[in-house]
C-alpha cells in the first residue's frame, strides 16, 4: 500500500483561493432558487451554509442569518445539490446515502459533519493571477444553478463523478460509476465564472452566467465573452457519498443502483445551486488577497467546526427522507 505521504507528494500544493468545509445544515425538499415558495419543492436536497435558508429567499441573506455550518464565519451563503439514494436491486426500496466529509488533501476534515467542501478560486490551484485578472465578488441577492435534473446528454465539463478506492480518487467521469466503489462516490460541481454584470438571477438561473471552462479539474477558465465580461470567483463543490454499506447489496454485473433524489437513474442530471450570502465585503477581500492560502486568506474569520456544527434550521417539510422508503419523497 502506498503511504499517505507518497500520495500527497503527487498532488500540487494548493496556494490560491479559498477552500473550506461546510457541515450538513439539513436534508429537505426545499429549493428557494428554482421553486421559490414551494413547500415542499419537487425533490430532496442536501443543503449546507447559513441558517437564513428558507423556502423563499430574497435580498441580503447575510443580514438575516445568525450562524453558518461553514468554516468561514462570514459566509452565510447556501450551497446545495440533489441527494443520492440507493435503490435496492431486488425489492425496489430506497435508502438515502450518507454524506461524509471530503478527505481534504491537507489538514483533515476539521471536525465537519457530513457536508461538502466549497472552493472559490481566482485562477487555478497553484496561482491566483489577480494582477492580470481581478475577480469581482457576487452581490447580495445573487444566485445561480449548474446542471439540470432533466439533462439527457453528457453534462458540461466540471460536473463529474469519481469512484473512490481507498485513497485513490480515480478518473473523472460524466456518469455514475458502473461498479462498487470501496471508498464511496465523489461528486464535483464546478460553476461558471463569467457574469453579465447586471442580473442577480435569470429565468433559467443560468443565462446570467457563462461557462468558458473546457477541461476537467481546477483549470483557469479562458477569457470571458463580451456578453458576460465580468470575471467572478470559480465556485466548486465536492461531496463524498458514503456508498460502502450498500456495496454488498449490489450484485456483480448488474446496473448501477444509485439514483438522484428526482429518480434520476442517469448520472447526467447532476446539478447544484448557489445562493450568495457573504457578509459585507468579506468575499471581495478574500479574492483581492494575493497568495491567499487555500483555507485562510488573511483577514477572513474562521470558526471551529464544533461551533459550525451547532447551526441548524427547522424541519419545514416534515417528512422522512432517510429510508427504507417505498417511494422517493415527492415522486409518488
Ligand atoms: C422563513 O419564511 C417564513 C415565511 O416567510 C418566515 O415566517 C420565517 O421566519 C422564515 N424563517 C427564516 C429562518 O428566515
Ligand atoms: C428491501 O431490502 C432492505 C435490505 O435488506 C430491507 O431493509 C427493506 O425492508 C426491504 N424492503 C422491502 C419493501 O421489503
Amino acid at each position: 500500500m502506498k503511504s499517505l505521504s507518497a500520495v500527497l507528494a503527487l498532488i500540487p500544493l494548493v496556494q490560491a483561493g479559498l477552500r473550506f468545509p461546510c457541515s450538513t445544515l439539513t436534508f429537505q425538499r426545499l429549493d428557494p432558487v428554482v421553486q421559490p415558495g414551494s413547500l415542499p419543492a419537487a425533490h430532496v436536497h442536501h443543503i449546507v451554509g447559513g441558517n437564513a435558508f428558507n423556502a423563499s429567499m430574497t435580498g441580503d441573506v447575510a443580514s438575516r442569518a445568525t450562524c453558518t455550518t461553514c468554516q468561514m464565519a462570514e459566509d452565510f451563503s447556501n450551497y446545495w445539490t440533489a441527494v443520492l439514494y440507493f435503490k435496492h436491486p431486488t425489492n425496489g426500496s430506497y435508502h438515502r446515502v450518507p454524506v461524509v466529509p471530503v478527505q481534504p488533501l491537507l489538514g483533515g476534515s476539521n471536525g465537519a459533519q457530513g457536508g461538502l467542501t466549497v472552493y472559490y478560486t481566482q485562477n487555478d490551484l497553484s496561482k491566483d493571477n489577480i494582477k492580470q485578472q481581478p475577480i469581482k465578488s457576487f452581490q447580495p441577492g445573487f444566485r445561480m444553478t449548474v446542471g439540470s435534473p432533466g439533462a439527457t446528454s453528457r453534462p458540461q465539463v466540471g460536473l463529474r463523478y469519481q469512484c473512490l478506492q481507498g485513497s485513490n480518487r480515480g478518473a473523472e467521469m460524466p456518469d455514475f460509476p458502473t461498479k462498487p466503489c470501496t471508498g464511496g462516490i465523489f461528486t464535483t460541481h464546478h460553476f461558471p465564472a463569467c457574469w453579465d454584470g447586471k442580473n442577480l438571477d435569470s429565468p433559467d438561473h443560468q443565462s446570467h452566467m457563462y461557462n468558458t471552462i473546457k477541461s476537467d479539474g481546477f483549470t483557469n477558465a479562458p477569457a470571458c465573452p463580451s456578453s458576460h465580461p465580468v470575471r467572478m470567483p470559480q465556485v466548486t463543490y465536492e461531496t463524498t457519498w458514503d456508498t460502502t454499506k450498500f456495496n454488498s447489496m449490489w450484485p456483480s454485473g448488474t446496473p448501477n443502483p444509485f439514483v438522484w433524489s428526482f429518480e434520476g437513474t442517469s448520472g447526467y442530471g447532476t446539478h447544484a445551486d448557489y445562493m450568495f450570502g457573504w457578509k459585507g465585503d468579506a468575499l471581495q477581500r478574500a479574492m483581492d488577497k494575493s497568495e491567499c492560502f487555500y483555507d485562510g486568506c488573511g483577514s477572513i474569520t474562521k470558526q471551529a467546526m464544533t461551533t459550525a456544527n451547532q447551526c441548524t434550521v427547522k424541519d419545514m417539510v416534515g417528512e422522512e427522507t432517510v429510508g427504507w422508503l417505498s417511494v422517493l419523497p415527492g415522486m409518488a
